[in-house]
């Protein structure tokens, strides 16, 4: 039974665009007052007054969460303007697929300073606040969803250090989920596969080109699925701990 998440605070990192932006819209839907996390202040804006619109409480905070000041400040001012924190969304990541002849080792740092390193600066940063709302919160549990990727599962040749980092998140969520089950805080991670946002459009053009070759006539998932997907982690009563979520869309082989 999906529980509401009424007087509890989420943290949703990437919520410009895409999943991140969509995740926000259900989990607010649902009760949460949610901290919405990007550099797009303008985007953010926009979302934060939707939200507000339709009743939620919103804060809106601009970050570059390669930065590790920044990522500890996002925590620091959700805590001191929402007053707790019982779900963190760590969705913000960058794909610089690519050859990896033809691919710069600054695209490679992007994806690492993103994907890697900005999720373990929130995390970080969260830990004690969590630990905190899943011991009085009357759900009696706090939540980390990590977004990885198909690309986590299973590597392709072209997305080297896409993989890596997305492996990389696979693999210290497993190991966070065995090392804070018992006090009530799940970790948990969702692998989306083809997803309609605006995630390819920051890849080289060559690249852009091979995935239309290869995925042009897939019907791909929309962000709000993948958000259900997380909703449906996160409202989940405490018993019940939703590990991994792999989800394809019906037409990716
Ligand atoms: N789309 C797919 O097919 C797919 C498949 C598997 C996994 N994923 C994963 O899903 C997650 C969300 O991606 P998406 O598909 O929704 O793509 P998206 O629309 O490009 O969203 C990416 C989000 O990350 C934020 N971001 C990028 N750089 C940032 C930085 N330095 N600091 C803070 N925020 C930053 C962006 O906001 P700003 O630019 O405003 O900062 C944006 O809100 C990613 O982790 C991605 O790897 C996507």
């Amino acid at each position: 039974m999906a529980e509401r998440l009424d007087s509890t605070v989420a943290l949703i990192t990437g919520a410009s665009s895409g999943i991140g932006l969509a995740t926000a819209r259900v989990l607010a839907e649902a009760g949460a007052s949610v901290a919405i996390v990007a550099r797009r202040v303008d985007r953010l804006e926009g979302l934060a007054d939707e939200l507000t619109s339709a009743g939620s409480k919103v804060l809106r905070i601009e970050a570059d969460l390669t930065n590790r000041a920044d990522a500890e400040a996002v925590v620091q001012r959700t805590i001191e303007q929402l007053g707790r924190l019982d779900t963190v969304i760590n969705n913000a990541g960058v794909m610089l697929n690519g050859g990896s002849i033809e691919s710069s080792i600054e695209e490679w740092e992007r994806m690492v300073d993103l994907n890697v390193k900005g999720l373990m600066y929130v995390t970080k940063a969260a830990l004690p606040h969590l630990l905190e709302a899943a011991q009085d919160s009357p759900r009696g549990v706090a939540d980390v969803v990590n977004i990885s990727s198909i690309a986590g599962r299973f590597a392709r040749a072209t997305a080297a250090i896409y993989n890596a980092t997305k492996f990389g998140v696979v693999a210290a969520t497993e190991a966070w989920r065995q090392e804070f089950t018992a006090r009530n805080l799940r970790f948990s991670v969702v692998e989306p596969g083809l997803t309609d946002t605006e995630l390819f459009s920051h890849q080289q053009q060559a690249t852009q080109d091979m995935y239309d070759r290869q995925w042009g006539n897939v019907e791909k998932l929309h962000a709000e699925d993948i958000a259900d997907a997380i909703a449906y982690i996160v409202r989940s009563p405490r018993r019940v701990a939703i590990n991994e979520i792999l989800i394809r869309p019906t037409d990716q082989v």
